[in-house]
């Protein structure tokens, strides 16, 4: 059988899909909240370093503005491919002005970044976007990440991964859905469209063992699962500084 078409470009490109994406993320956002400042809490800044980070896949910009507010003299580059998303972001960055910058990226095509981001950065994160990607382009991802870094930099993914056990998985949906029952009624009964983005979620999400092994592969260290739950993680590692 031939394997599902790749519906990624299309859905995220959607003013429609973005619009009911915005909706069910105001909802969910504040439950990420807290592993948000967590993910920003990671990076080995004091609160007055001044930086340049990049937020991969950054949507509106959740994981951006988490880093922006705990670091105040920090820089966020903003890339993403989806221009409905940017121009949603615009609108809720604007407190942010100054500081930040869309870039357009597209992460699935492998090869040089476009010159709108910087080739050194102080540290680089991604959130609930490298699901996104089959799993060749995300070991090839993080290697161009790697490639990114300043010596000593860091990079974190918040992102859902796949449960190689069905009974792990029934316990984390059974668990979720206690949690969160306005969510599990919609898993529960899905129109078509939503049906569509689910099946665009879930395509590619992957395992988290060897998505570790391609951060050590990239050469990372510190390669670790800093945070998780259920199957939300934020995992990462850090670009090898040379001996001082
Ligand atoms: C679920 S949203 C998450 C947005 C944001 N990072 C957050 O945590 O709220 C997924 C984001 O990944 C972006 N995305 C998906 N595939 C992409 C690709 N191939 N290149 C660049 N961005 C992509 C989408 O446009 C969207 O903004």
């Amino acid at each position: 059988m031939s394997e599902p078409a790749d519906t990624n470009a299309a859905i995220w490109q959607s003013a429609e899909a973005v619009e009911a994406w915005a909706t069910e993320a105001q909802r969910q956002e504040r439950g990420r909240e807290a592993h948000r400042r967590f993910m920003a809490l990671l990076l080995p800044f004091g609160e007055q370093d001044e930086f340049t980070f990049l937020d991969l896949g950054a949507g509106t910009g959740a994981a951006s503005r988490a880093i922006l507010g705990m670091y105040p003299r920090s820089t966020a580059v903003l890339a993403d491919f989806s221009a409905e998303m940017m121009k949603a972001g615009e609108r809720e960055m604007r407190s942010w002005a100054g500081r930040y910058r869309y870039a357009e990226f597209d992460m699935a095509a492998a090869g040089a970044w476009p010159a709108a981001i910087p080739a050194a950065l102080d540290a680089v994160v991604t959130s609930m976007c490298v699901h996104h990607l089959p799993d060749d382009r995300k070991q090839s991802l993080f290697a161009e990440i790697a490639g990114h870094l300043v010596p000593g930099g860091w990079y974190f993914n918040y992102d859902p991964v796949s449960a190689a056990d069905p009974l792990v998985e029934a316990t984390w949906d059974r668990v979720r859905d206690r949690e969160d029952p306005e969510g599990a009624g919609y898993r529960h009964h899905r129109s078509p469209s939503e049906q569509a983005r689910w099946d665009n979620h879930v395509r590619y999400i992957a395992p988290l063992g060897p998505q570790l092994e391609y951060l050590r592969a990239a050469g990372f260290e510190g390669v670790e699962v800093y945070w998780r739950h259920l199957e939300n993680v934020i995992f990462g590692g850090c670009r090898p500084a040379p001996p001082s």
